[in-house]
């Protein structure tokens, strides 16, 4: 039986249009889903839409719209965007959706019954934009004396109700030992060692329930509450396989292999959610990832800067395969990343219309020309260069992939893909001159490049499948070759249908 691979990405808040910073956490885990299948896993890719909580409902309230009627309309953004940009969820989950908000009541409820849930009052700080409840030591002032948001800095709201809280500071050691045991748990490093800190400085018990506004899943018999939104949208990773109903999913899938997210929110993944899962007695997810953030020129990404980039604009002018490739490649997964144009159009303009379009191309033209379009057989004899690259396409730059991409490392994999086949094979053109070899009639010497060029040129499509599936296609289709992109294909003797070059160069 396949091994099981469950991932996930965080539920993005329905108030805005989907941007760079949703879409780069999304292509990340699509990314990472298209390859455990590759690689034979039997993957469940779980993405979807955080639809409760003040923000959304202050929202709605400013569109003077109807607030289902909102997150409905805003929640279709969502997937239209995700279907443009090719990822390959295998669920959707809303957390307005019936099939949630049951399990939400039916954990709180459970909760509540076995004394980890219980009623008191909160008094403190709230930031609306980051749903986040905050105590005044972790405030910042400014110099008019307002109390901020230590996160976004936005200006924080007092609150005083009836609350329900749950008992996070009962689970405060069993998470740290937990943490402890397992280094592989909250990554990267940096991230865990943050989590650790906040840990030992003592967790308080959360509050879990909200009375000022009405937008929320219902805590059962008490009415005037709604759950907090964090509480209610964390449960969505457990809903959506079905907990406590028939529960095959969840069986099947459960704990997670990894929960995907951007470094601000680790803390309600590394700390909330553990101890939730701890207080229902579930497993705990295997890895938690918060990876870094992007600015835009330099700058926070912001509406009111005006600078928030969309990439399904982006994706209509330049591909979606150049938009998934710029956001993989350009930074490593965990560090920050400055998103600019020029640095966009020079990888672009370098690594995918010079180096691999041009790859392909010269490639298929010299088929055409000194083959009539077909692919020669095999040598029997392959020598150092030739070796070198045949190695590479045969197992040499795929283990170094499969590497990478279990460390969650996909610059680096995309990185190996060129070093080790794109940027060599075109060396190796040059170093052959395949155009003198045919001046000189060296019919074997020109057979053997021809092959040597066109297994690479299997090998990156394959690849590269996870992370520009579109153009893999493309590849596969000019280079002639039939059914499931597979390394086993065999090149030898295949028509190629060379086709338009896929990645024409920007001139700007
Ligand atoms: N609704 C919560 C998550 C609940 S999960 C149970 C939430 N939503 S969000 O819409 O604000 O999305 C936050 C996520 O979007 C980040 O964790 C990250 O994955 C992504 N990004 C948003 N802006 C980003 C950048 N500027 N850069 C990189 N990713 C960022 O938080």
């Amino acid at each position: 039986m396949a091994e099981k691979f469950y991932l996930t990405t965080p539920l993005y808040y329905v108030n805005d249009v989907p941007h760079i910073g949703h879409a780069y956490t999304t292509v990340a885990a699509d990314v990472l889903a298209r390859y455990k299948r590759m690689m034979g896993f039997d993957v469940h890719f779980l993405t979807g839409t955080d639809e409760h909580g003040q923000k959304i409902w202050h929202a709605a309230q400013e569109k003077k719209e109807d607030t289902q009627k909102f997150v409905d309309r805003m929640a279709e953004g969502f997937k239209a965007a995700w279907k443009t940009l090719g990822i390959s969820h295998d669920d959707f989950i809303r957390t307005s959706e019936k099939r949630h908000e049951t399990v939400v009541q039916k954990v709180f409820h459970k909760l509540l019954q076995q004394g980890d849930v219980y009623k008191g009052e909160y008094e403190g700080w709230y930031c609306v934009p980051c749903e986040s409840f905050w105590s005044e030591g972790e405030l910042k002032e400014d110099v008019d004396g307002r109390l901020l948001c230590p996160d976004c800095g936005r200006e924080t709201e007092v609150l005083k109700e009836e609350s329900y809280f749950f008992k996070l500071s009962k689970y405060e050691k069993d998470l740290l030992k937990h943490i402890e045991a397992n280094p592989d748990f909250i990554q990267p490093i940096s991230r865990k060692n943050e989590i650790v800190q906040f840990i030992k400085q003592g967790l308080k018990d959360l509050s879990i329930t909200r009375t000022a506004f009405p937008w929320g899943i219902g805590v059962p018999d008490d009415p005037k509450h709604v759950v907090y939104v964090w509480f209610d949208a964390l449960i969505n990773y457990i809903s959506a396989l079905d907990y406590l109903n028939d529960g095959k999913l969840f069986k099947k899938f459960w704990p997670a292999d990894v929960h995907l997210m951007g470094k601000e929110i680790v803390r309600f993944h590394a700390v909330t959610w553990p101890c939730m899962l701890m207080a229902l007695g579930v497993k705990l997810p295997k890895k938690v990832f918060g990876h870094g953030w992007w600015t835009v020129e330099g700058k926070k990404m912001s509406k009111s800067k005006g600078n928030v980039v969309d990439p399904l604009a982006l994706s209509s002018e330049f591909g979606v395969d150049a938009v998934r490739y710029f956001l993989m490649r350009e930074v490593a997964f965990g560090d920050d990343g400055n998103f600019s144009m020029q640095s966009f159009i020079k990888r672009y303009n370098a690594d995918l219309a010079n180096d691999l379009g041009n790859l392909l191309n010269r490639t298929l033209n010299m088929i055409e020309k000194y083959f009539k379009g077909q692919i020669p057989e095999r040598p029997d004899k392959l020598d150092g260069a030739k070796d070198q690259l045949v190695g590479a396409a045969e197992g040499g730059a795929s283990g170094l992939v499969d590497q990478n991409m279990n460390n969650l490392a996909f610059s680096k994999a995309l990185d190996n893909i060129w070093e080790k086949l794109v940027k060599p094979a075109n060396k190796y053109i040059e170093t052959n001159a395949p155009w003198k070899l045919a001046k000189e009639s060296k019919a074997k010497e020109l057979e053997s490049v021809m092959y040597v060029l066109s297994l690479v040129l299997k090998e990156t499509a394959v690849l590269l499948s996870p992370f520009m599936p579109e153009t893999a296609g493309k590849m596969w289709q000019q280079l002639g070759l039939q059914g499931p992109l597979s390394q086993k294909t065999e090149v030898a003797g295949v028509k190629v249908a060379k086709g338009e070059p896929l990645f024409p160069r920007i001139q700007k």
